[in-house]
């Protein structure tokens, strides 16, 4: 049976990439809508980007809603990483103007509707940016907990952040609605920064996204091959969205364990840090499992196969 799936998604080159990958799969998830959020760029920048990314997927993309989401989070004042995606969020990808349209409605009801509709096995929340539509819809709508499968989330950090030395980006940006979303009682796989840096395209297989000759492969490429701005740990773009795609598809390419996760939520400079309790010191109730390690070759040959298939 097809998984049920909503990508919550901040388009980001990333998450484009990981767009892309649900697309050339839906003999195995079924997309049922895309929501957007402000994060990498703001909200209605992203809702654009996914657009764009829909767009190039053809008439088979087309049938799945896009809805624009929360314009920031919680409470504190957003904050955008331009200065690593570029001006509009997809720098490399070189994409027309949006060809289609969002579909009227906000995000979080969305998200609560599909949920409320869906038969009992549930549907998959795939959240890629910062968590505030989700925490904004187990807040308005608690009753749809039940409905909701999994939430495969990519976001924290076993070690060192990327936004700052203590926090990720997503996790940094919303903390509030990150401690809500770890505490809603469902089963949650985070996929954070101790494994989406090993998700770094090899020169051989950015080569062979390019050589696909579609308009998505180029898109891609283009994505990994611009420059990378310093101060961010890696000369290569790592794939951190994909890798929550990858989880659905490939869950033996991942490892990780069982454990009590935390958002900090404070001002000062743990601001965003995702406590994790690998060893489970706290003596506290695991509330989620954070993946560790991906078998990152298998991980991109096996996407780039699926990507062989999208125009
Ligand atoms: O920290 C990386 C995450 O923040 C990715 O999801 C990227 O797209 C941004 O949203
Ligand atoms: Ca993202």
């Amino acid at each position: 049976m097809r998984e049920a799936i909503i990508i919550d998604t901040d388009p980001g080159q990333d998450d484009a990439v990981a767009l892309l990958l649900a697309f050339a799969s839906r003999d195995r998830l079924d997309l049922r809508a895309i929501t957007t959020v402000a994060g990498n760029v703001p909200v209605g920048q992203t809702t654009a980007n996914a657009l764009r990314i829909r767009d190039l997927t053809g008439a088979e993309g087309a049938s799945v809603p896009v809805y624009a989401g929360a314009g920031g989070p919680l409470l504190f004042p957003l904050e955008t990483a331009e200065f690593v995606c570029g001006p509009d969020g997809l720098a490399g990808a070189d994409l027309p103007a949006p060809a289609s349209e969002a579909t009227p409605g906000h995000a979080v009801e969305a998200i609560i509707a599909i949920c409320r509709a869906s038969p009992d096995h549930g549907v998959t929340l795939c959240p890629l940016g910062p968590l505030t539509n989700l925490a904004l819809a187990i807040r308005l709508a608690p009753d749809i907990l039940p409905k909701v499968k999994r939430i495969v989330l990519m976001g924290g950090a076993l070690g060192l952040g990327n936004m700052t030395p203590a926090a990720e980006f997503n996790i940094h940006v919303d903390p509030h609605a990150a401690a809500i979303v770890f505490d809603c009682g469902r089963p949650i796989v985070m996929v954070g920064l101790g494994v989406t840096l090993q998700a770094i395209a090899s020169h051989e297989q950015v080569a062979r996204i390019g050589g696909l000759g579609t308009a998505a492969g180029r898109a891609i490429h283009g994505m990994l091959t611009r420059p990378r701005p310093g101060g961010l740990g890696t000369s290569g773009h790592p794939m951190h969205d994909p890798c929550v795609i990858g989880f659905l598809l490939w869950p033996e390419l991942f490892s990780g364990r069982d454990c009590h996760v935390e958002a900090e939520t404070g001002t000062g400079p743990l601001r965003g840090r995702t406590t994790i309790d690998w060893h489970g010191r706290l003596r506290r109730e695991p509330n989620a499992y954070v993946v560790s390690s991906v078998e990152a070759a298998a991980l991109f040959n096996r996407m780039i196969e699926r990507l062989t298939t999208l125009p």
